[in-house]
Formats: C-alpha cells, sequence, structure tokens
C-alpha cells in the first residue's frame, strides 16, 4: 500500500478573497504544495501581493477582479481562471466579510451584505466550478472558509454565524450532491486569526487575554497554520473525506 499524495503538482486552483489574510496564505500553501493559483478580490492592487507571494514559490499565479456577490461574474471568472490556467481542480471560497452588531440594530443592508458575501456568493462561484469540473470530466476538490460560529452562538455576530452556520450546511449538502461528479466538498473552520477583518478585536487587550484563556493552545492562529488542512483536503491523500470541515483553532471547539 502507498500513502495517497499531498503533491498539488499539475493542479490548478482558484481562490477567492485572495488579496490578504488567510486567502493570501492558502494560495501560498497551495502554490507551495504545487498547485498555479488564480486569485480574485475586489481591490486589484493587494491581489498584486499575492501574485508575487505564489510567484515566488515557482507556480504560476493570475490576479483576476472580482466581486463574488454578483452570481452572474461567477461564472466569467471561474471561466477565465481556467482559461488561464488550462483548467480548473481546486476552489477554495474563501472570501468573506464580518461587522459586529447588536442584533436589535441589524438592518436588511447589512444582513444583505454579509449573507451576500459570505454565503450567497460561495453556492455560486462553486456552481460554476462545478460545471466546469463536470465539463471536464476529471472531478475536482472545494473548500469552503466555515469559522467557529459554524458551531456555536457568539452575540452581536448572527447574520455572520448565520452564513457560516448555512456555509456548513451547504459543504454537507453539495457533497452528497456532486460527489458522483467525482467533486469532492469540504471545509475549514479557523479559530481566530488577526488579520484586517479581525483586527478591531485585537486593539481590546482585554478581550485578547479573555479569549487567549479559551484557547488550549494558548495563542492566536498564524498564517502558516492555516494552509496544511486545505492542502490536505484538495490533495488526493484526501479522496475519501467529503463533506466534512477540520477547525483549526487550537483546541477551542474541543474544550468548550
Ligand atoms: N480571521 C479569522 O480569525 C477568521 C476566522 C474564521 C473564519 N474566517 C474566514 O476566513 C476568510 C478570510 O478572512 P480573513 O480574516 O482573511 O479576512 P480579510 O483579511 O478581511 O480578507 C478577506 C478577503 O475577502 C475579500 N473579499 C471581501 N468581500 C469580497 C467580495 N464581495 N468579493 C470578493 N472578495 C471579497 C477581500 O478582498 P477585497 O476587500 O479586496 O474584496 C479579502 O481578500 C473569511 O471567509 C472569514 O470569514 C476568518
Amino acid at each position: 500500500m502507498t500513502l495517497a499524495s499531498f503533491d498539488l503538482s499539475g493542479r490548478r486552483a482558484l481562490v477567492t478573497g485572495a488579496s490578504r489574510g488567510l486567502g493570501r496564505a492558502i494560495a501560498t500553501a497551495l502554490a507551495g504544495a504545487g498547485a498555479d493559483v488564480a486569485v480574485t478580490a475586489r481591490s486589484a492592487e493587494s491581489l498584486e501581493e499575492t501574485v508575487a507571494a505564489v510567484a515566488a514559490t515557482g507556480r504560476r499565479a493570475i490576479a483576476l477582479r472580482q466581486d463574488v456577490r454578483d452570481a452572474a461574474g461567477a461564472t466569467a471568472v471561474v471561466a477565465e481562471a481556467g482559461e488561464a490556467l488550462g483548467g480548473l481542480d481546486i476552489l477554495v471560497n474563501n472570501a468573506g466579510i464580518e461587522q459586529v452588531r447588536a442584533s436589535l440594530d441589524v438592518d436588511e443592508a447589512l444582513w444583505d451584505r454579509i449573507v451576500d458575501t459570505n454565503l450567497k456568493g460561495a453556492f455560486f462561484v462553486a456552481q460554476a466550478a462545478a460545471r466546469a469540473m463536470a465539463k471536464a470530466g476529471r472531478g475536482g476538490a472545494m473548500v469552503n472558509l466555515c469559522s467557529l460560529t459554524s458551531y456555536v452562538g457568539i452575540p452581536t455576530a448572527v447574520p455572520y454565524g448565520a452564513s457560516k452556520t448555512g456555509l456548513l450546511g451547504m459543504t454537507r449538502a453539495l457533497s452528497a450532491e456532486w460527489a458522483p461528479l467525482g467533486i469532492r466538498v469540504n471545509a475549514i473552520a479557523p479559530g481566530y486569526f488577526r488579520t484586517a477583518m479581525t483586527e478591531v478585536f485585537y486593539e481590546n487587550d482585554d478581550w485578547q487575554a479573555a479569549m487567549l484563556g479559551k484557547i488550549p493552545q494558548r495563542r492566536f492562529g498564524e498564517a502558516g497554520d492555516i494552509g496544511g488542512a486545505v492542502v490536505f483536503l484538495a490533495s488526493d491523500a484526501a479522496a475519501y473525506v467529503t463533506g466534512h470541515c477540520i477547525p483549526v483553532d487550537g483546541g477551542y471547539l474541543a474544550s468548550i
């Protein structure tokens, strides 16, 4: 028996929301494992920094501007990525936003902005990618960025938590529906990572101390912590893994 490979050489990946933060770390990790990578976000300038980070690994990188809330645009960007890379084997649905607000004050615009980005956007990008993968007939692997809020209720994060809980449900349902197409659909649930999205929390020393007390490893996640689980789920090493979510959280969920 030989161990299935974690090597992604020859694979073509698309990572949404890869202009900074976890998306950039994931794109670089996939490239480090051998994949060529297309990266998308709304801001073209910061995407170029990700392209440079991927290129430094020796793999190909291309940047494509896209707002994931534009469902019609998903088909176009997936087609562009496939054309530029010669096909598409891996999708990482990473684009996401959060804005905490007391639920009594959440308005329709905030709800729509968060849920349309984190859930609707992820669905239509996945649909476009699955159509392309099915047409090519080689199957594929998808990884969705869930969250601790896919599992636990966090006050003032209700639109976000609803979107991420929905994303976990979507991961499970699509994994079952697309298994016959050879497409695996999994997720990871990052714990607490300091990024542009979460910076507002880290400016509060009391919050940091309280949160570290809840994380068994007693540290926050770092960029280098996130890629391993994604590379695994994208690779042949995870050939018999679909419909699941791996928490990457320093033990948080296991201990509450
Ligand atoms: N950081 C954490 O602790 C943590 C924990 C759990 C889950 N997550 C999840 O991990 C993912 C990445 O988060 P992060 O912390 O790395 O956040 P981040 O640094 O704010 O990065 C978010 C990325 O998404 C892109 N994006 C936002 N809205 C978009 C839209 N409408 N269309 C296309 N791209 C869009 C952003 O680029 P533009 O603004 O240029 O579009 C950026 O590249 C998110 O799904 C988040 O929910 C993060």
